[in-house]
């Protein structure tokens, strides 16, 4: 059988396979195709709709030294913050009236936000807003504390693997970190309960085909219920400066296989593939996608959270940013319901 028929008709490839597929990415007739079927099975079940998530970037504190990322540690050009309790909570009251149903809170890992102060946070927006999601997003922790945190109220946790090669991620991150534990923390969460979302960076320096094929063989094992892929994108005080930007264009082709792959999965058109490319966003929904994250942060830190170079959105108010998201989305045949958008089961 065809690989691409394959893909389409049993929703499972191996590595091998994978392999076999990518070759197929400069066939014109091969990726339309599979753009159409992952269309087709996004609307299948869910129809137009697209969800939206509100992100807040609570701390750009972080401990860790990713080598990629503009807010790790080792970076003294840039001004640190937290928002307060009461900043966090502004934002997500600001956040239900604009009718955003989940609250992304997403920081570097601060050790400042212990297991506590974060669980009584989730405890408090869970009592003001008893109909929202609360999504978490701050790194490696242990199942104790991700335990707490669900007990308190968290629904969701998102914590890209961002490769599933164990050399490709010595490249990427110090001796200190190890992907057997991001795996891990990943496996925990699922037994937890939490809706979980893995992921990774398409172009991240040293990145090979090979590598791209064995994320892909690692999603269909972890069978997370969200996946989160944008280009890497340098950032000026980080080693990889100088390192080229990933492609849009095998980003949106990625979306599309990973909607085949695994056909129900919550897929965000990204942030990054907005900043790389005008209609990214627009591009990621036709190519499968059915979710976006725009900032509910307070404007004067936005800029303090730039992950990498000239992240976009990063002026603008809330209610702007869902303005323009909302017209973005209706522009590719889409719309932005009112909603939590929790996985289908
Ligand atoms: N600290 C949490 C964690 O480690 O999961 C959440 C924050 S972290 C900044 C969120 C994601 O940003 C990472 O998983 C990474 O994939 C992405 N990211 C960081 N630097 C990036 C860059 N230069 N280009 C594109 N994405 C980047
Ligand atoms: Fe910690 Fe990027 S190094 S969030």
């Amino acid at each position: 059988m065809d690989i691409s028929k394959k893909l389409v008709e049993t929703h499972s490839l191996s590595k091998e396979e994978c392999l076999e597929l990518f070759s197929l990415f400069d066939v014109p007739e091969s990726m339309e195709y599979i753009k159409e079927e992952a269309v087709k099975i996004r609307k299948k079940y869910y129809g137009t709709k697209v969800f939206t998530r509100g992100l807040i970037e609570f701390t750009n504190y972080c401990k860790n030294n990713c080598y990629y990322c503009g807010i790790r540690r080792d970076n003294r050009n840039i001004e640190r913050y937290r928002l307060t309790e009461k900043e966090i909570l502004d934002c997500c009251a600001n956040g239900e009236k604009l009718g955003f149903r989940t609250f992304v809170l997403q920081g570097g890992e601060d050790p400042w936000y212990t297991e506590e102060r974060i669980a009584d946070i989730v405890r408090k927006i869970k009592k003001a807003h008893p109909d929202c999601a609360i999504t978490l997003s701050v790194g490696e922790k242990s199942k104790e504390t991700y335990q707490t945190w669900k007990k308190a109220g968290a629904d969701r946790y998102l914590l890209r693997h961002e490769t599933a090669n164990e050399e490709h991620y010595h490249m990427l991150h110090p001796d200190s970190m190890y992907l057997s534990n991001r795996k891990k923390c990943l496996y925990e969460l699922k037994e937890l309960g939490y809706q979980v979302g893995a992921g990774f960076m398409v172009g991240s320096p040293g990145q090979t085909w090979e590598h791209l094929a064995e994320d892909l063989v690692f999603l269909q094992e972890l069978q997370p219920q969200m996946v989160g892929i944008g280009p890497f994108i340098p950032h000026h005080d980080t080693r990889f400066a100088n390192e080229k930007a990933g492609s849009v264009d095998l980003t949106l082709k990625l979306l599309s296989v990973l909607r085949l792959l695994l056909p129900k999965v919550l897929l965000p058109a990204t942030t990054a593939l907005g900043t790389l490319d005008p209609l990214g966003r627009e591009k990621g929904l036709s190519a499968g996608a059915n979710v976006v994250m725009p900032n509910l942060s307070p404007v004067e830190n936005r800029k303090q959270y730039e992950l990498y170079d000239n992240k976009i959105c990063t002026g603008d108010e809330a209610a702007k940013c869902k303005n323009c998201l909302s017209a973005r989305v209706r522009s590719a045949g889409y719309e932005l319901v009112v909603d939590r958008g929790d996985y289908i089961g």
